[in-house]
């Protein structure tokens, strides 16, 4: 299949080429577009066949269920049983915005797109271009990240070119996501919401606005026996093609083990990088060394993580070091993508 590749501003939306896309998920096909989280492959949720082709370009087990993208509230009856009073609260402060809540389905959505169970994910987007599209498409996209199954989760376009080439009709270029980690994810179908996917929405914005929320403990135990609640979560993750493995202790202390290390893995002949922050980047030694950014400051970690973690792939690289994040607020998002990324992969010093 030939791609479509155009190239768009959130700013200046082009309405021809959203008019195109629209029509491309109507009938059926599949189109990858920009959110303020991450890329999605979007497909016409209500429409069983068109999540097929979803799965299948992903190269992405079934049982995995998609997240249901729509643009205004008004939709979201469309598609639930019951909107329960916690979710009137949490759409009226984040959405639109990287927040994704869990209902029971409606008899439309079909169990190909919520990958055989009763409940649905939906999510309404910020992002001015993935708006429009919903909108052109008739008001129901499910969308999983526009990545191949297992990759890390594109920020950028260039990466979604490079999984989803010649798998899907058009790819949206809308420049480089805002966010860089997907939506948080919360199920409201229980006694009690859970969280079953840290994101930028944290815990405590969450318990704010609706009192008491649980954690999933399966999101930041590595070896926990215990299946996920979010099916995706189970899977092995974001990973590199390097292998990847997280330091955890006090500055110096990592700094002088990654050296050793890496010194070691290279006289071996092997092409080594380390993951750091501004504040030690200029202490390490290996052939790779990136910033995610500022300690401090959580959002800009977040923004850039998934794109290091592909640019290690496009270098080559084969041994990667990462410092360790505080898991609290936003750092919370970032340990649970980063140890997902490592395979659980921890040494603490
Ligand atoms: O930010 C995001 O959420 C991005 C953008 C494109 O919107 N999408 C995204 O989709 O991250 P995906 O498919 O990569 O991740 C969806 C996660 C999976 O872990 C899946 O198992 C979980 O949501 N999920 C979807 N429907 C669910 C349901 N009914 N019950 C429990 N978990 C569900
Ligand atoms: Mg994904």
């Amino acid at each position: 299949m030939d791609t479509k590749i155009i190239k768009m501003d959130e700013e200046n939306i082009d309405t021809e080429a959203i008019d195109e896309a629209g029509r491309i998920i109507r009938a059926g096909g599949l189109v990858a577009f920009p959110t303020e989280t991450v890329y999605g492959l979007g497909g016409d949720a209500l429409n069983a066949d068109s999540s097929g082709k979803i799965y299948a370009a992903k190269g992405r087990p079934s049982d995995n269920p998609l997240i249901v993208h729509i643009a205004g509230m008004e939709d979201l009856a469309g598609i639930v049983r019951k909107i329960p009073e916690e979710a009137y609260l949490l759409a009226e402060r984040y959405w639109p915005g990287p927040l994704t809540m869990i209902f029971e389905k409606a008899d439309c959505v079909p169990t190909a797109t919520t990958g055989g169970l009763d409940t649905v994910a939906v999510r309404m987007p910020s992002n001015k271009i993935a708006r429009a599209l919903i909108q052109s498409a008739g008001g129901y996209i499910a969308a999983p990240s526009a990545n191949l199954s297992g990759r890390p989760s594109p920020t950028v376009a260039k990466y979604v070119i490079e999984d989803l080439d010649g798998r899907v009709e058009m790819i949206i270029d809308g420049g480089e996501a805002d966010i860089g980690l997907e939506s948080t994810i919360i199920d409201l179908t229980g006694d009690k919401p859970v969280i079953l996917r840290p994101g930028y929405i944290t815990e405590e914005m969450l318990e704010e606005t609706v009192g008491g929320v649980d954690v999933d403990r399966t999101i930041l135990e590595g070896n926990s026996k215990q299946a996920p609640k979010a099916p995706g979560m189970k899977y092995r993750h974001y990973a590199p093609k390097g292998n990847l493995t997280i330091i955890e202790g006090q500055a110096d202390q990592v700094v002088n083990y990654i050296n050793e290390h890496a010194y070691a893995f290279k006289k071996e002949g092997n092409k080594t990088g380390v993951i750091a922050t501004d504040e030690t980047a200029g202490r390490y030694q290996a052939d790779s060394i990136k910033s995610v950014g500022k300690r401090e400051d959580e959002n800009q970690i977040a923004r850039q993580l998934f794109r290091i973690l592909r640019e290690f792939d496009d270098e080559g690289v084969q041994i990667i070091y990462a410092e360790s994040f505080d898991g609290k607020g936003v750092g919370q998002a970032i340990m649970n993508r980063l140890l997902k990324a490592a395979g659980h992969q921890v040494i603490k010093l």
